[in-house]
C-alpha cells in the first residue's frame, strides 16, 4: 500500500488532501457527510480582526465550468473565532489551518498573533489575495513590496507554519512568490480566485452586487496548474495547490506540477464527500503506478 503522508515545512500531513477556505465552513458542517479524520487538513473560513458582514446579495453566480463569489470575508472576527469556534473544532483529527485576512498590516498581525496562541492550530494561511474587498486583500497580493511587507510583519509574531495564499491576478506570479518567500513564508498556497464578472443581459445589470467577483471551479484549473508549475521552478519552498480540482486526477496533475498538497474548493459545493473520494483516488493512482510514497510524485512532471 502506498504511503500518502507528506511533510510540509516540518508539519506532517497524513495525506495531501485539504479543503479550501470558504468552501468548507469550519469543518463541523461536514461531519455528517465524511470522517474529517480522513483529510490531511482543513483550511477554515477567513478570520479578520473584527466582525464583517460581507458584501450585499447577490454575491454568488454560477458560470459555465465555474462559480463567481463576492462574499467579502464575512465572519464574526477573531475574538468570536477563538471563543466560540475553536473549542468546537480543536479536537478534529486533522490539521486545522486558519485563513487570516485583513485590511491593514496591523490587522493581519493582530489576527496572526491571536491565532498563534491556539495550541491546536499548527499553521495559518495569510490571505493576501481576496478580490472582493475594497481595502487590503488582493491589494497586498498584487504588489511585491507590499506582499513582502505584510508577510514579514506577520512572520515576526507568528511562530508556527506560515503559509501565504497568492492571487492569480498578477502579471508575474513568480515575482509574488519570491516576494513572500523573502518575507519569510514557509509555504505558498495558490491560486485564489480570478477576478471576473457576470452580466444579466435582460436586466442589463451585473449579476453580483459588487459587479466583479472571484472565479473558481474547473474553468480556472489550467491557469492554476501553470502557476503552480512556474512557482515550483522559481522558489524553493513547498506549495499547496488549488484551483478547480474536481477529482483525484486533477489533484495528481497539481502534484506533478509541483504541489506537495492540494486544496479542494468549489467541488465541495457539488459533492460534500468529494475530498475523501480524492484521497482514495490518489491512493489508487499511487498503487496502480507502483509509487511507494507521495513525495516521489511531487514535481515529477516529465517535460523533456
Ligand atoms: C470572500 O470572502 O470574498 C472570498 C475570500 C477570498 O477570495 O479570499
Amino acid at each position: 500500500m502506498a504511503d500518502l503522508s507528506i511533510n510540509i515545512a516540518g508539519l506532517q500531513f497524513k495525506n495531501p488532501v485539504t479543503t479550501a477556505s470558504g468552501t468548507f465552513g469550519y469543518g463541523d458542517e461536514f461531519t455528517e457527510f465524511i470522517d474529517l479524520g480522513r483529510l490531511g487538513g482543513i483550511f477554515v473560513k477567513a478570520v479578520t480582526g473584527k466582525n464583517r458582514n460581507g458584501n450585499a446579495y447577490p454575491r454568488m453566480a454560477e458560470t459555465p465550468s465555474g462559480m463567481l463569489n463576492s462574499v467579502g470575508l464575512q465572519n464574526k472576527g477573531v475574538d468570536h473565532f477563538c471563543r466560540e469556534i475553536y473549542p468546537k473544532i480543536m479536537n478534529f483529527d486533522t490539521h486545522i489551518i486558519v485563513n487570516v485576512s485583513g485590511s491593514t498590516v496591523e490587522e493581519y498581525v493582530e489576527v496572526a498573533e491571536r491565532i498563534n496562541e491556539l495550541e491546536k492550530v499548527p499553521a495559518i494561511e495569510l490571505n493576501i489575495s481576496c478580490p472582493n474587498v475594497k481595502l487590503g486583500g488582493m491589494a497586498f497580493g498584487t504588489v511585491p513590496s507590499m506582499a513582502t511587507e505584510v508577510t514579514a510583519a506577520v512572520r515576526k509574531v507568528y511562530k508556527k507554519v506560515l503559509m501565504v495564499k497568492l492571487s492569480p491576478n498578477v502579471t508575474s506570479i513568480t515575482d509574488l512568490a519570491k516576494a513572500v518567500a523573502d518575507g519569510g513564508a514557509d509555504v505558498i498556497t495558490l491560486i485564489n480566485t480570478l477576478l471576473g464578472m457576470s452580466i444579466d443581459a435582460e436586466q442589463r445589470r451585473p449579476v453580483l452586487s459588487t459587479i466583479t467577483g472571484g472565479l473558481s471551479g474547473p474553468a480556472i484549473k489550467p491557469v492554476a496548474l501553470r502557476m503552480v508549475w512556474q512557482v515550483h521552478k522559481a522558489v524553493n519552498i513547498p506549495i499547496v495547490g488549488l484551483g478547480g480540482i474536481m477529482n483525484a486526477t486533477d489533484a495528481i496533475e497539481f502534484i506533478l506540477a509541483g504541489a506537495s498538497a492540494i486544496q479542494v474548493g468549489t467541488a465541495n459545493f457539488i459533492d460534500p464527500m468529494i475530498s475523501v473520494k480524492i484521497v482514495d483516488g490518489i491512493e489508487d493512482y499511487l498503487n496502480s503506478h507502483q509509487i511507494g510514497s507521495l513525495p516521489e510524485l511531487v514535481g515529477a512532471l516529465r517535460t523533456e
